[in-house]
Order: structure tokens, then C-alpha cells, then sequence
């Protein structure tokens, strides 16, 4: 057996593992999850500072689902299962989504969706991870802004139309000698980052036609992008 048939056995074993792992705290985080939307609803009858703790609870969960589901994402194979997908709707969950944790930060994230966009093959909760993922470093990223971008438009691609949605930070960008590291798996320069977030993204979208890219210039910022092929007999 050749060093590489040893690695490569090793990492289907930690595949593996991570992919049971994953599976095994799935139900009990669930279960944490419907008891504090519980204690959510009570919020009203209890202190301030048990509501606050209720809230941080809340956070921690929801970011511990966050991480699960890129963990799941990126073990599993999927089904290539697909539904026909509004990207606008979809983009609009995610901000929705994210538009408390950029506050935290003083950002606003700012929409431009061009309406009546053709549907795309995909699947929504996977669409809304990918969404997710890119929002987030986009959050994360040092903005001297106080606002982050993101837009979705139609456009001519080499005689083929083709739908980019793209999120755009005023942050701290990408040294170039680390752009082309930040696509590996693990790769992170964060201090609580798994560096799975765009591998999952890139992973995702590449099962379903769609490709991500982006421009970054160091302490001026970065722009992330995905072209939805469409499918011709759409349009
Ligand atoms: N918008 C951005 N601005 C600057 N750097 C970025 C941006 N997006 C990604 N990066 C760089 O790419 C790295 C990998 O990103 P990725 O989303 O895969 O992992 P992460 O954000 O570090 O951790 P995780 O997403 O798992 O919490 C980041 O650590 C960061 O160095
Ligand atoms: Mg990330």
C-alpha cells in the first residue's frame, strides 16, 4: 500500500467518524434548540438578566447548528435532490438571518436584488447555507465600512445568461499570496473558525452547476460571487 492509499484510507476513516459524530449531537442539540424557543416565548415573565442569558443560549445554539450543518455538508454526499429555487427570496432569509449579528458589529447589510429572476435548480437549504457562509465572512471581515453589500442581477456571460448574486465587503481582503489557500479544507487565519465555510460553499454549488469566485484587495476589501447557469429551457 502506497503512502497516498494510507492517507486517503485515513481521511475516509475521519470522514467517517465526523460524519457520526455529527449525526450523534445533531438530536440533542435539536432538542436544546426547541427548549430555549420555548423559553424564548416565556422571555417576558422572567428577569432582564435571565432574559439576556436566554439570548446567549440562543446564539450559541444557533451558531453550533451553523457549524454542524457545514460539518454535515461537507462529509456527506448528497442526494442531488433539487426543487426550483427564487434566488431572491432565498438571499432575503439569509439577510434577514444575518442582519442582527452584522448590527453587533455596526454593519447594515445593503440589498439589491433585480427582480423576476428565472428560478434555479437547487435545493433551498442548501442555497441558504451557501448564502450564509459568504454573508458571514463577509461580516467578519474587518469592515471600515458600515455597510456590506448584496446583489443579485441577470447578465450576458459569454452569450449565455446567467444570474450572479455576489456579497461585497469594505474589510480587511486577502493577502495575495493567501488567495489561494482559503478555498482548502480547514483553511482558516480566524481564531474561532472551523475553515470549512467555503470549501462547503464551493462544494455545494459546484454539485449544482453553479460556480463561486471572487476579487479581494488587501485592507480594501473583497467581493464574493456565484454564477447560476441557468438552465435554457427557463428562460
Ligand atoms: N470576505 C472575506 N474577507 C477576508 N478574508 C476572507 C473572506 N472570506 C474568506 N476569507 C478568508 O478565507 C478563510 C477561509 O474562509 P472559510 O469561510 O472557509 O473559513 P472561516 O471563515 O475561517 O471559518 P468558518 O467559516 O468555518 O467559521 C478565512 O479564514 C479568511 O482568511
Ligand atoms: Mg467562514
Amino acid at each position: 500500500m502506497s503512502n497516498s492509499d494510507i492517507l486517503n484510507n485515513k481521511l475516509q476513516l475521519l470522514g467517517k467518524l465526523s460524519a457520526s459524530l455529527v449525526h450523534e449531537i445533531r438530536n440533542p442539540l435539536f432538542a436544546l434548540k426547541l427548549n430555549l424557543d420555548y423559553l424564548t416565548n416565556i422571555r417576558s415573565q422572567v428577569s432582564e438578566d435571565a432574559a439576556e442569558s436566554i439570548r446567549s443560549c440562543e446564539e450559541a445554539t444557533d451558531r453550533l447548528m451553523f457549524i454542524i450543518q457545514n460539518f454535515s455538508d461537507f462529509t456527506k454526499n448528497h442526494s442531488l435532490e433539487t426543487e426550483l429555487c427564487c434566488i431572491n427570496d432565498v438571499t432575503k432569509v439569509a439577510v434577514n438571518i444575518m442582519q442582527s449579528n452584522a448590527s453587533k458589529v455596526n454593519l447594515y447589510i445593503q440589498t439589491d436584488l433585480q427582480p423576476n429572476l428565472p428560478a434555479v435548480y437547487f435545493q433551498k437549504d442548501k442555497l441558504l447555507q451557501v448564502f450564509l457562509n459568504l454573508i458571514t465572512n463577509a461580516i467578519e471581515a474587518e469592515n471600515t465600512n458600515d455597510k456590506i453589500f448584496v446583489r443579485s442581477y441577470l447578465k450576458n456571460n459569454n452569450g449565455k445568461k446567467v444570474i450572479f448574486w455576489e456579497v461585497e465587503d469594505y474589510g480587511i481582503g486577502i493577502k495575495t499570496e493567501d488567495k489561494e489557500k482559503i478555498f482548502d479544507d480547514f483553511y482558516t487565519s480566524k481564531k474561532q473558525g472551523t475553515g470549512l465555510g467555503l470549501s462547503v460553499c464551493k462544494k455545494l454549488l459546484s454539485e449544482y452547476n453553479a460556480e463561486l469566485d471572487f476579487e479581494s484587495h488587501y485592507k480594501k476589501g473583497s467581493k464574493f460571487f456565484i454564477k447560476f447557469n441557468l438552465n435554457e429551457k427557463l428562460l
